[in-house]
């Protein structure tokens, strides 16, 4: 991937991309987490930059990785701060990629002080729901109209069942969130998470449906760039 080697074709765009998985905290050592790398969201933020984007990386907890060059790096915890973080960056922004894993539940309580084991058995941990901040940003870009050409870009990774297959649950989501383009992960059978390559389809909200082969990190970076910017240049036409 030699940088002077791709196109030029996002200069002047700002662009938040947010990257790896929040943890949501039971007491101060502990936290619900999940086992997002990070590496999708980071090889987007990469790629941008390099395609000449501005860029904000909104970076939860991810493996080590290096911070993309060019890109500025906001760091965050629970998915609380990252809601905050993404909307901040959102409001001047001309695309918005949500590739973190956001916790879909907290812990209804956070312990002020480390929870001690007793003699009894353990008590059971609430769960309350956390914010869709995908869903947020589609609702804020409707209630402000300067800022309708935003271009909002979710992730999914699915694993079907055995009522639906995983484009049944892609195009429901995508219907449910209402963002312009769902990257459609086919995980399970050691897809995906922390991999080096994925495979899915680009699902547009006009009805497109693209199928990605496997391939790099990288290169599907490519691929969402490749579309997201196609989508701006027809709607500024
Ligand atoms: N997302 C978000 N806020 C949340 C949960 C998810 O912004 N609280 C975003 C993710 O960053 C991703 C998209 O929504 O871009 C889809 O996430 P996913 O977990 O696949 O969808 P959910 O609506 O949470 O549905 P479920 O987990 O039940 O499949
Ligand atoms: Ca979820």
């Amino acid at each position: 991937s030699r940088p002077d080697a791709l196109p030029r074709d996002l200069v002047g765009l700002r662009i938040v991309v947010s990257a790896g998985g929040t943890r949501e905290p039971l007491d101060p050592v502990r936290y619900l987490g999940n086992r997002s790398s990070g590496k999708q969201g980071y090889a987007l933020a990469r790629t941008a930059a390099a395609r000449g984007a501005e860029v904000t990386l909104v970076s939860a907890h991810t493996l080590p990785l290096p911070e993309p060059a060019g890109v500025a790096v906001v760091r965050v915890d629970t998915a609380e701060q990252l809601r905050e973080a993404v909307h901040t960056a959102a409001e001047a922004a001309d695309v918005v990629v949500m590739a973190a894993a956001v916790a879909d539940f907290r812990p209804a309580e956070r312990a002020e002080y480390k929870i001690k084991k007793t003699g009894r058995d353990p008590e059971p941990v609430a769960l309350v729901r956390n914010p869709d901040v995908l869903a947020e940003l589609v609702e804020a870009r409707r209630a402000r109209p300067d800022r309708k050409d935003q271009l909002i870009v979710g992730f999914a990774a699915e694993t079907g069942d055995s009522g639906s297959d995983v484009l049944d649950h892609a195009r429901a989501k995508l219907a449910r969130k209402g963002c312009d383009l769902l990257v459609v992960n086919a995980v399970g059978e050691g897809k995906a998470f922390g991999t080096e390559d994925n495979s899915g389809w680009l699902l547009s909200s006009d009805g497109t449906e693209v199928p990605i082969a496997l391939k790099s990190k990288s290169q599907m970076s490519t691929e969402v760039w490749d579309t997201v910017a196609n989508m701006l240049g027809s709607a500024r036409r």
